[in-house]
C-alpha cells in the first residue's frame, strides 16, 4: 500500500479529533498523571489517496520525547514503524536521546509492537489507569481481549551518543517491507 507521511496540519485536525473519538472515546488522553489534548500535540499522519490512515502525536521534553498516541487504522501495512520512525528521527535531530511512552497492560499488540521496534520495558505503574480515571472517567473498565485495564506499562528507547537518524532507520528496518525512508 502506498502511502505518505506529513506533519498534522490545522487542515486536518478535524478529521484527526474524530479519529481519535472513535480510536479512544475522545481527543483526550492520560500518561503518566498528565492528562493530553491529542490534537493540541505536535505529530505526523499516514495519507493514502489523501485519507488519513494513521498518526502519531508526541510531547517534546527537554531531555525526552514522550509518545502519547500512535494509531493505524489499517494495520500490518507498515503505517506505524513509518510513523514511529519519524519521531525517532526527530529525537536524533535534536540530540534527545531518550523516546519513551506507556501502553495500558492490556495492550499486548502494543507491547509485541515496539519491543520489536527496540524498545524496552522501564517501568510497571501499577494502578495508573485507576488514578487516570479520576482525569478520564470514560476509560473503558475492560480492554483487549477482555482483559481489566488497571496499569502502565512504560517503554523507552534510548538512542546511543553516536547513533545517528540514519542508523536509527537500520534500526527500525524500514527495508524490509520496502518502506519508504521519506515522504
Ligand atoms: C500498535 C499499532 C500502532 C501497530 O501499527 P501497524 O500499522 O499495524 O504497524 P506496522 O504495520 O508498521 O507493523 C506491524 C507488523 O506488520 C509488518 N508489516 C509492515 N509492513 C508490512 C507489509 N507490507 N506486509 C506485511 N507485513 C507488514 C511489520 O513488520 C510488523 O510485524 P512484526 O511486528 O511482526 O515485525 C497498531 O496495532 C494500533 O494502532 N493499535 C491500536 C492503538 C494502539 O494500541 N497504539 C499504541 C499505544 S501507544
Amino acid at each position: 500500500m502506498n502511502f505518505i507521511i506529513k506533519e498534522i496540519t490545522k487542515e486536518t485536525k478535524d478529521s484527526i479529533k474524530n479519529i481519535f473519538i472513535e480510536q479512544w472515546g475522545s481527543p483526550q488522553m492520560v500518561s503518566r498523571g498528565k492528562c493530553y489534548d491529542l490534537i493540541e500535540l505536535p505529530g505526523f499522519q499516514a495519507l493514502h489517496n489523501e485519507r488519513i490512515i494513521g498518526m502519531i502525536t508526541f510531547k517534546m521534553k527537554q531531555n525526552e520525547i514522550e509518545i502519547i498516541s500512535l494509531d493505524s487504522i489499517v494495520e500490518n501495512h507498515g503505517v506505524g514503524i513509518r510513523l514511529l520512525n519519524e519521531v525517532i528521527n526527530i529525537a536524533g535531530k535534536e540530540n534527545i536521546d531518550r523516546v519513551c511512552l506507556v501502553t495500558s497492560n492490556d495492550n499486548t499488540k502494543a507491547m509485541r509492537f515496539f519491543q520489536k521496534r527496540g524498545f524496552k520495558m522501564k517501568a510497571l505503574h501499577l494502578n495508573a489507569v485507576h488514578d487516570a480515571r479520576k482525569l478520564k472517567p470514560d476509560i473503558p473498565q475492560t480492554g483487549y481481549d477482555g482483559i481489566p485495564i488497571e496499569h502502565e506499562i512504560e517503554f523507552e528507547y534510548i538512542l546511543g551518543k553516536s547513533e545517528n537518524p540514519q542508523e536509527v532507520i537500520k534500526t527500525i528496518n524500514l527495508e524490509k517491507w520496502g518502506i519508504m525512508e521519506s515522504s
